[in-house]
C-alpha cells in the first residue's frame, strides 16, 4: 500500500466511526436507528459492523479538514461529489451506512441505503472506484468469514449485505456477498484461498434464482465444491430470518442444501408447460446436457431416474443421449 492509500484507508476509518457515533450516540440518528432495530438487528450486531448514518447536513469535508486532510485526498477518497463550481459535497446523506471493509478488517468503501424507498433514488448507493477500492474485487465480511471458516468448514454466498448482516446476527457468521455485481474470478480466487466449499444462496425470488443459474456456471471450473441452499419462494434470507427466528434460520441454512444439478434441473423448468409436448422435449434435452456434465456414471444415472418417473420416458435411450453428449464434448 502507497502512502496516500494508506491515507485514505486511514480517513474511511475515520469517517466510520463518524457515522457510527452519529447512528448510535446523537439525535441526528435516531431516526436511522430505529430502523435499523426495526429490521431486526440488534446493537451488538450494529457495533460489529459498525454501521453509521450519514445525515441531511454536509460534514465532512469540516470534519476531514480539522485533521489536515488536504483537497487533492478528499478528491481521492470518493467520499464527495463536486458540484459544477469547484466545491465538494458529501456524497452520501440520509443514508444508513454499512462500512466494506477489505480482507484485512480494513474499511475502504460505503455503501449507503435509503430508510424509506422514494422511486426517485437508487436503494443502495456504493463508494465510487477509487485506489483502495475496486467493487469487482471485494467480497463483503470476507475478513470476519475467513476467521469463522476454521469451525465451520465452508463459506456461504449471499446475495445482498443485509443477508449477511442478518445471518451473521443469527450465528452464522461464514457469509459473504458481493457489491451487487456478478460474480468474477478474481473474487473465486479470494474464496479458494480459504475454503474449498461455497454455498450459494441467493433471494427465493426470480431474479435470485437467475443469479444462482449464472454463479454455477461462473463456478463450474473453479476447484470449489458448491451447493445451492434453497430459500422458499418470494424471500431473501434477512426475511426469513425476520419471520421464522435465529435457530428456524440456522436449521433451514443446514438442511435446504442441494446439488447443483439439483437446483438446475428444478430451474431449467421455470416458464414451461409440461402439457405441450414441444416444452417437454425441450425440457428433456436442456436436462440431459446439464446431468451429463456429473462426472461419474452412478451419479448421473441418479439424475437420470429422476426423469424417468417424471416423464415416463426410455431409461436407455436417456443415457444413449448423454452419452452422446459426453464424446462431443470430450
Ligand atoms: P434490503 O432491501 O436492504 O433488504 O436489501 P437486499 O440486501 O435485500 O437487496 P436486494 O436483494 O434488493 O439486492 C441485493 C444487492 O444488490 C444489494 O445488497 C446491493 O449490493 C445490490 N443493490 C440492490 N439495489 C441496489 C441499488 O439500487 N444500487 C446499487 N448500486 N446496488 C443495489
Ligand atoms: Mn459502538
Ligand atoms: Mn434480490
Ligand atoms: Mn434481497
Ligand atoms: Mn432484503
Amino acid at each position: 500500500q502507497s502512502e496516500d492509500q494508506k491515507r485514505l484507508i486511514d480517513i474511511h476509518n475515520q469517517v466510520a466511526r463518524l457515522y457510527h457515533h452519529i447512528l448510535v450516540n446523537t439525535k441526528l440518528g435516531e431516526h436511522a436507528l430505529s430502523y435499523l432495530h426495526s429490521r431486526g438487528l440488534d446493537d451488538e450486531t450494529i457495533d460489529e459492523f459498525q454501521l453509521g448514518f450519514a445525515p441531511q447536513e454536509n460534514l465532512l469535508q469540516p470534519f476531514l479538514k480539522q485533521r489536515e486532510v488536504d483537497q487533492q485526498l478528499m478528491h481521492a477518497s470518493g467520499l464527495f461529489i463536486e458540484r459544477d463550481d469547484g466545491t465538494l459535497s458529501d456524497r452520501f446523506f440520509n443514508r444508513v451506512m454499512y462500512p466494506i471493509r477489505n480482507q484485512a478488517g480494513q474499511t475502504i468503501a460505503f455503501s449507503g441505503r435509503v430508510l424509506d424507498k422514494q422511486a426517485s433514488q437508487a436503494k443502495y448507493l456504493n463508494s465510487p472506484e477509487t485506489t483502495i477500492f475496486s467493487k469487482r474485487d471485494v467480497l463483503f465480511n470476507l475478513d470476519k468469514a475467513k476467521a469463522a471458516v476454521r469451525t465451520t468448514k465452508d463459506v456461504i454466498l449471499f446475495e445482498g449485505f443485509m443477508d449477511v448482516i442478518s445471518a451473521f446476527q443469527a450465528g452464522v457468521k461464514n457469509g459473504i456477498a458481493s457489491m451487487g455485481t456478478s460474480f468474477t474470478d478474481q473474487q473465486i480466487h479470494q474464496i479458494e484461498r480459504i475454503t474449498d466449499h461455497l454455498e450459494i444462496c441467493y433471494d427465493g425470488d426470480e431474479p435470485g434464482q437467475k443469479a444462482i443459474n449464472r454463479a454455477v456456471d461462473t463456478l463450474a471450473h473453479a476447484r470449489l465444491k458448491l451447493g445451492v441452499i434453497q430459500l422458499p419462494s418470494g424471500v431473501d434470507p434477512d426475511e426469513y430470518r425476520k419471520q421464522n427466528g435465529d435457530e428456524q434460520f440456522q436449521k433451514m441454512i443446514q438442511t435446504a442444501r442441494e446439488s447443483p444439478v439439483t437446483f438446475k434441473l428444478r430451474f431449467l423448468k421455470l416458464h414451461r408447460n409440461f402439457n405441450r409436448d414441444e416444452d417437454r422435449v425441450d425440457y428433456l434435452n436442456d436436462a440431459l446436457a446439464v446431468i451429463a456434465t456429473v462426472d461419474t456414471p452412478v451419479g448421473r444415472d441418479v439424475y437420470v431416474n429422476q426423469l424417468v418417473d417424471q416423464f415416463q420416458v426410455d431409461k436407455q435411450l436417456l443415457l444413449d443421449q448423454i452419452n452422446g453428449i459426453i464424446l462431443n464434448n470430450r
